[in-house]
């Protein structure tokens, strides 16, 4: 028997074929069921009809229970008013494993509290909009990698353990290493990647990275993926701009090819075919003096809170770029700008909807005494940046990166409301189970 998966139905009309898969859904009368398989692919309408079938298999297709696993047999009919556009005559039910009563699954289509739920992450999943949810993660994270490596970026990984910090000490999570020595979570592989630049000009890395930050927000995970491109020659404006390039390239691969499960979260697409470049830019005295017009309490040398940054993007067609932030608030590696020194070239990139922060980075320090003096300014070890300084005495040049947190970005294009429905197993302040 040709085993198929629900998304190739269209190939196989008038077929007789078999679907592997667990049971979403079980509508039936008197002479008649209707299974709803899903197969991890999509969702297959099977009709069972009693007197065509030995009564037996009728009986045990009738008592099946949710999330029973099976192995279906049946002729594929093309049928419009099935949701995929196609149904399964059944023929033969292989039931894998039953589902027994007493135990049912406990993700009902009922309404569960979202705490039930993420407790119930690993049945969770299985449930449509959470599909739906990863598999765009899925497609934003090819769409990254086929972004930077089709613009002559070198993938080149950072390590996770590190033994300083790259992000301010507050957010460190420490891990025994050995013999009595500590070691970090990386927060960011920027310092690592601004090695790599040297050796291969443009760079990026994409792996998890950890805040112990004690934030409960929307936003904040404990343990979330970044992207972070670094490359050398390269002012703020060069980073801006490969920000913009890539962010417009991911939308559109979703929008290509993610169709059908935008539709099923329920997100409005208009809104992401509106992603185009040029995205609008100020200047963070800009930014301040915008939030103060809209009644923020935001003063000038303070950094945005989340409600600030949803201020400014609410009613934001685009994505937009806010860039020169005070010095005192921003990490020590960040260039001054040149005509105003209290100010750094750093950059953010917000996404619409009030979304907020999705890309930090900018362009580097690459003198050697600004960076001596930076390090002892923000109490940092020097013994433990030796290797970074050393990158400004053996052919420094300016150079500048980002990174992009891919939940947020996610949560963004997908229209969720928190983070957390963006990754498999969210770790955040209180979770850190399943
Ligand atoms: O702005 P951040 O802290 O910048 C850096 O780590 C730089 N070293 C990156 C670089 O220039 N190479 O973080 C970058 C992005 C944020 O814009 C956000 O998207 C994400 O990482 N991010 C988080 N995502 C989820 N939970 C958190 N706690 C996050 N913190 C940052
Ligand atoms: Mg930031």
């Amino acid at each position: 028997m040709t085993r198929i998966t629900v998304n190739q139905a269209s190939d196989y009309v008038g077929q007789t074929v078999e679907i592997a898969g667990w049971l979403y859904n079980l509508r039936r009368s008197g002479k008649i069921a209707f299974p709803i398989v899903r197969d991890g692919h999509g969702i297959m309408q099977c009709v069972a009809v009693k007197n065509q079938l030995p009564e037996e298999l009728f009986e045990t297709i009738k008592n099946l229970t949710q999330e029973s696993s099976l192995i279906v047999t049946g002729k594929i009919r093309a049928e419009q008013r099935a949701p995929g556009g196609y149904e399964m005559d059944v023929e033969n039910v292989d039931v894998v494993q039953r589902v027994p009563e007493a135990d049912p699954y406990p993700i009902t289509p009922k309404e569960h509290g979202v705490d039930f739920l993420m407790d119930h992450r690993h049945l969770w999943l299985r449930s449509q909009r959470q599909h739906a949810a990863i598999k765009v993660r899925h497609e934003v994270i090819k769409a990254v990698r086929d972004y930077f490596d089709s613009h002559g970026f070198t993938l080149v990984d950072t390590p996770i353990f590190t033994p300083a910090a790259c992000e301010g000490t507050t957010t460190l999570f420490e891990v025994d290493y050995f013999d009595d020595d500590k070691a970090y979570l990386t927060q960011s592989g920027q310092l690592y990647n601004e090695a790599t630049a040297m050796a291969f000009g443009k760079v990026y890395c994409f792996g998890p990275t950890f805040r112990a930050e004690k934030s409960k927000t929307r936003r904040h995970l404990t343990e979330f993926w970044m992207v972070e491109p670094e490359m050398a020659y390269a002012t703020l404006e060069d980073v801006k701009r490969v920000a913009e390039e890539m962010i417009v390239f991911i939308v559109g691969r979703v929008l290509e090819n993610r169709r059908e499960e935008l539709k099923r979260l329920e997100r409005d697409v208009t809104k992401l075919e509106a992603i185009q470049a040029p995205f609008p830019r100020m200047t963070y005295d800009d930014a301040v003096k915008l939030l103060q017009s809209k009644g923020s309490e935001i003063q000038w040398g303070g950094d945005f809170g989340g409600t600030d940054e949803t201020i400014l993007t609410a009613d934001q067609p685009s994505c937009i770029m806010v860039d020169r932030f005070p010095a005192s608030f921003k990490a020590f590696y960040f260039e001054p700008d040149p005509e105003r020194p209290e100010l750094v070239l750093g950059v953010d990139v917000l996404a619409p909807e009030g979304y907020g922060e999705i890309i930090g980075g900018g362009q580097r320090i690459h003198d050697v005494e600004l960076l001596l003096k930076r390090i002892e300014e923000h109490h940092l070890p020097k013994e433990a940046f030796d290797w970074y300084i050393d990158l400004r005495k053996y052919g420094s040049v300016p150079h500048g990166g980002f990174g992009m947190g891919i939940e947020r970005c996610v949560a963004w294009i997908c229209g969720l409301e928190h983070i957390r429905e963006t990754i498999a197993f969210p770790r955040m302040l209180n979770r850190l189970h399943p």
